[in-house]
């Protein structure tokens, strides 16, 4: 295998807990795993197995309460804002609602301007030009550039956020529920671009999913997670068919007996 592009080890992220004076609650408890470049990894399991902290913890949005995190073998587990930055490029993130992570205010070009104005990565002049580029890399029209969040569906404002996330040529994104809001049209769209995204650029992909059909088509290899352990991790095919853990088969029986009802007709 190659070396590793991130590597967690014995990751553990608390919280306070609202419900326990001065109590703490692990949503993150003693993960380890390795991403290697240029695949697509599913983190899947119910709502609050601790799969969105994990993928936060990972771009170091939440401090880790223990572990380790390597990058290309550089440890960033306690880097500072400064000692980060040079990172903060090669680990991008999409989030579910693309309409709230974009400034109502903004135009979807001055959006996807500002980290390359940030970093410097681009001359003024040539900013509009590398705009249109992004856009019509995410299948948008370069006047896209124009309009509002607010003027936009919200399958056209996912690919915007995708362009955005790709302007800084990240190594790694982490993709949190991308597709969950999305009609089921537009998922299979925007997975299919997601798909191509990544053979066109190479990078590496953590994709947050409650959904295991979704999972199944996109990703290399799956990791469940339940109450914050990851309780198995393997080749997509492998955990799909032959399932370790009495939870996993839980969890894809839920998925069978729904396929199984879609077959019957009523
Ligand atoms: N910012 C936070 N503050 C306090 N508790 C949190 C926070 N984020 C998540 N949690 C708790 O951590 C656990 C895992 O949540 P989360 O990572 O969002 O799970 P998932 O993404 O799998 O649904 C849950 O019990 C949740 O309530
Ligand atoms: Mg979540």
């Amino acid at each position: 295998m190659r070396d590793p592009l991130l590597s967690i080890e014995d990751l553990v992220v608390e919280f306070r807990d609202p419900h326990r004076p001065g109590g703490v609650l692990r949503a993150v408890d003693g993960v380890s795993l390795t991403i290697a470049p240029g695949e697509i990894l599913g983190l899947v399991g119910e709502s609050g197995s601790g799969k969105t902290t994990l993928g936060k913890t990972i771009l170091r949005l939440y401090e880790p309460r223990e572990g380790r995190l390597r990058l290309k073998g550089l440890d960033i587990t306690h880097l500072d804002e400064a000692g980060l930055r040079p990172h903060r490029r090669a680990m991008q993130m999409v989030f579910q609602d693309p309409l709230s992570s974009f400034n109502p205010r903004h135009t979807v070009g001055e959006a996807l301007a500002v980290p390359l104005r940030l970093h410097r990565l681009c001359a003024p002049s040539d900013l509009a030009a590398r705009v249109a580029r992004s856009l019509e890399e995410v299948g948008l029209r370069p006047d896209f550039a124009d309009r509002y969040p607010h003027q936009m569906s919200g399958g056209q404002l996912q690919r915007a956020a995708i362009g955005r996330a790709l302007t800084l040529s990240p190594e790694l994104i982490v993709a949190d529920e991308a597709v969950s809001k999305l009609d089921v049209s537009v998922r299979a769209q925007i997975l299919n671009l997601l798909r191509a995204v990544q053979a066109r650029t190479g990078l590496a992909m953590v994709f947050i999913t409650h959904d295991l059909h979704v999972a199944r088509f996109l990703c290399h290899r799956i990791a469940v997670m339940h109450f914050g352990k990851l309780l198995e991790i393997g080749p997509t095919e492998d955990v799909f068919q032959h399932p370790q853990h009495d939870y996993t088969r839980a969890l894809l029986g839920t998925l069978h007996a729904r396929e199984a009802r879609a077959r019957t007709p009523s």
